[in-house]
């Protein structure tokens, strides 16, 4: 590792041009002749070839193989020998796939999402990355948005507890260390609030809002130490982050003391031109860098403008320096100056790349993140069963890897029908496709030789979904719900064999009101990832109990979006949410209020009883604290786990609170007829919100504490806070 004074000499020997090439980030294809993957609009870079030797990083590339060949050109041509950062999405695995974030979420096991991440760590940066562009923690609530798969849900808390655990899990205690990767917090700020859900629209939201709900994941991953972070693509308030003084310098910096590395989104800092913030790149490089950001992904406005904006003395040179000393100091304490690999090998990389351990760990995640949202008692299917048919365009050939799957691929994920034989003998499964996943019309022969499987069947599992497609970046979608064939399947199967079950598959919540008035039980997959078909199949027949909890509201109808748990309240609340039309009430004339299911929703094959809540006093101050203490018994014959859930509310405050918030969650295993008691603490800090000045405050009054899950909270106590 060099010392603060070599890296400083460093910085003195260098000249203005490689200085500025420290801030520029091209893709992998820019240094050699290979595949990589573009993100955002191809650009004419205006970059010489001979001036590659001075860009300072690079994202996407193939392997450690190419890594290296890249790194070591790269340092035979730069006299400074300054290595190259490698940088890349790993989103949920790089090779060997955990579910998509979404669904991470739904395990409610931060532990779990630490282990993953880890994991990713390990295969990614033995294939020569050094950076990943995550945790991405945007707040949403919005369906409709493609991008919610890449997050854990629709709750503040929740999103910065999986947040700092994805931190942790890339990053360890040291990012020299070769199993570990520089992760990057993204997309500040407000990204997930796009405007009727499409990506990359107009963001609006209040300070109030924003600091309340959006902020709290960024600022939790900064607490836990993440070295990176990116500015979203989107304009906040009617200016784009990339360029947003407030929020960059004002709430980054000087409030959050943010002192890490801000690199851009895909040409990002171009796209100020294109917003209509700034009238050409220059201008756009002057205001980028004017906000602190760093590195330029795929942008040529620093390596086009920064010179002479210095020579105009529109920007300074210390400004300058400091940025690029942050960018060899991130180098540094990766250990680039000593192994510039970072331990990277193609040896390396193929002990630890889907090794039996790695797919160990990505069937427990997809096991524990599957959520089961409807059981009429079907479900666990006994493997005594005579036949399984395993029917749909998810039972073995449409992926199931998921978005943003980094370098996994869906021929390495194991299928349901797969993971069902593997379990029952391929003697005992018949296979059937039924349906394209998206074809607004059924295709006969699919269809007949389905329901002749069916038929010939004990039961079937029908596997159905959204395309991979419809979710991801800018994949937006202006309905949720299943391809109307799939539907059609579904109750053309149930005709014939009603002993069906639905084994799901999607990116993001879906209007499932159909499907749920069809089948007796839905298993929601999610995108599973690589051992996705081995966790359905022991989740189907039991030998895995479910426990995931969804983490984002299922709507019944498009309509009702944004809906989530903790909405504020009211004056004119209904009095009964599912009552029929109440006059004058907060409802819809043709749908309820509710979604179909609910944050926090999720069965077990066990059955648990809250049977206590109590709190060892009834008032607090702000130097005090409650212990609460909850109190479940598991009173059926099955092993099971539950996520024991706490949410507060505020009666009266100087601004409207919402109906309830989660402040608290642990999931907790009991045997058969095994009773536990979970504590949480309450503290002044969790009963505080944001007022009108943009400052965090707790106002006396009386609370109410309550376990269970959003509409469904069993016992609940009140208390004060003094
Ligand atoms: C654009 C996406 O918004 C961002 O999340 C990602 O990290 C970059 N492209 C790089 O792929």
């Amino acid at each position: 590792m060099k010392t603060q004074r070599q890296l400083n000499e460093l910085l003195n020997q260098m000249t203005t041009e490689e200085k500025i090439g420290q801030l520029i980030q091209l893709n992998g294809g820019f240094f050699a002749e290979t595949k990589a993957e573009i993100t955002g609009p191809a650009r004419d870079f205006g970059i010489e070839p001979e001036e590659i030797s001075r860009v300072g990083s690079l994202l996407n590339f193939d392997d450690a193989d190419h890594a290296i060949s890249i790194q070591k050109r790269h340092l035979e041509e730069d006299r400074n020998r300054i290595p190259l950062l490698f940088m890349m999405d790993v989103i949920h695995g790089y090779r060997t796939l955990y579910p998509i974030p979404l669904a991470m979420g739904a395990s409610f096991s931060p532990s779990l999402m630490e282990d993953c991440a880890h994991m990713a760590a390990t295969e990614a940066a033995a294939d020569g990355v050094q950076v990943t562009f995550a945790p991405m923690v945007d707040f949403v609530r919005d369906p409709r948005w493609g991008r919610v798969l890449e997050t854990c849900g629709e709750d503040a808390f929740l999103n910065s507890v999986m947040g700092q655990a994805q931190v942790r899990g890339f990053q360890g205690d040291d990012v020299a260390a070769p199993d570990r990767l520089v992760a990057c917090v993204k997309h500040f700020a407000g990204y997930g609030g796009a405007e009727a859900g499409r990506d990359y629209n107009t963001v609006e939201i209040s300070e109030r809002l924003l600091r309340e709900y959006y902020f709290p994941a960024y600022k939790a991953c900064i607490d836990a130490g993440v070295k990176m972070l990116m500015p979203s693509f989107n304009s906040l308030n009617g200016i784009p982050s990339t360029a947003n003084r407030w929020l960059m310098q004002g709430v980054l910096r000087e409030e959050w003391g943010f002192d890490g590395v801000v690199v851009s989104d895909y040409n990002a800092i171009e796209e100020l031109v294109i917003h209509g913030v700034a009238e050409d790149e220059k201008a756009a490089a002057r205001m980028a860098f004017g906000c602190g950001c760093h590195i330029g992904m795929m942008s040529s406005a620093y390596h086009a403008h920064l010179k002479s904006l210095l020579d105009e003395g529109a920007i300074s040179m210390e400004a300058l320096d400091e940025a690029v000393l942050k960018i060899l100091s991130l180098k540094n304490e990766l250990g680039l100056f000593d192994d510039p690999y970072h331990g990277a090998s193609r040896e390396r990389a193929e002990q630890v790349i889907l090794s039996e351990t790695h797919r160990a760990l990505a069937r427990k995640a997809a096991e524990e993140c599957a959520v089961l949202l409807k059981n009429d008692g079907i479900l666990p299917l006994s493997e005594d069963i005579g036949k399984v048919a395993v029917i749909g365009p998810f039972a073995e050939d449409e992926g199931i890897k998921g978005n943003w799957a980094c370098h996994g691929s869906d021929e390495e994920c194991v299928s349901p029908a797969a993971g069902i034989k593997a379990l029952l003998g391929e003697e005992r499964v018949i296979v059937a496709r039924g349906c394209n996943p998206w074809f607004k019309h059924r295709t006969f022969d699919l269809f007949d030789e389905a329901i002749a499987a069916a038929k010939e069947a004990d039961a079937v599992i029908l596997c159905l979904g959204e395309p991979q497609d419809y979710s991801g970046e800018s994949h937006c979608r202006v309905e949720l719900t299943l391809p109307n064939v799939q539907v059609d399947l579904a109750k053309a199967i149930m005709a014939v064999n009603p002993n069906t079950v639905v084994l799901l598959f999607n990116g993001r919540p879906l209007t499932l009101t159909e499907l749920d008035a069809t089948v007796p039980a839905i298993l929601d997959m999610w995108f599973p990832g690589t051992e996705g078909g081995a966790a359905a199949a022991n989740l189907l027949f039991g030998r895995v109990n479910p426990s995931g909890k969804v983490t984002m509201s299922f709507p019944k109808a498009v309509g009702q979006c944004p809906i989530y748990y903790n909405h504020p309240s009211t004056g004119r609340p209904k009095q009964t949410p599912e009552d029929e039309f109440q006059v004058c009430a907060s409802n819809y004339r043709d749908c309820g209020n509710l979604p179909l299911y609910s944050f926090g929703h999720g069965l077990s094959y066990s059955h648990f009883t809250y049977e206590a809540l109590t709190l060892d006093t009834d008032s607090m101050t702000a130097d005090t604290a409650i212990t609460v203490s909850v109190t479940l018994r598991n009173d059926s014959e099955r092993e099971g786990q539950e996520v024991v859930q706490l949410y507060l509310h505020d009666l009266v405050a100087s601004t409207v609170r919402p109906v309830q918030s989660l402040i608290g969650f642990e999931k907790v295993k009991l045997a058969a007829g095994e009773r536990k008691t979970v504590t949480f603490a309450i503290t002044e800090p969790m009963l505080r919100f944001c007022d009108f000045d943009g400052k965090f405050i707790s106002e006396a009054g009386e609370f109410t504490v309550s376990a269970g899950y959003a509409d469904h909270l069993t016992l609940t106590r009140s208390f004060r806070l003094r």
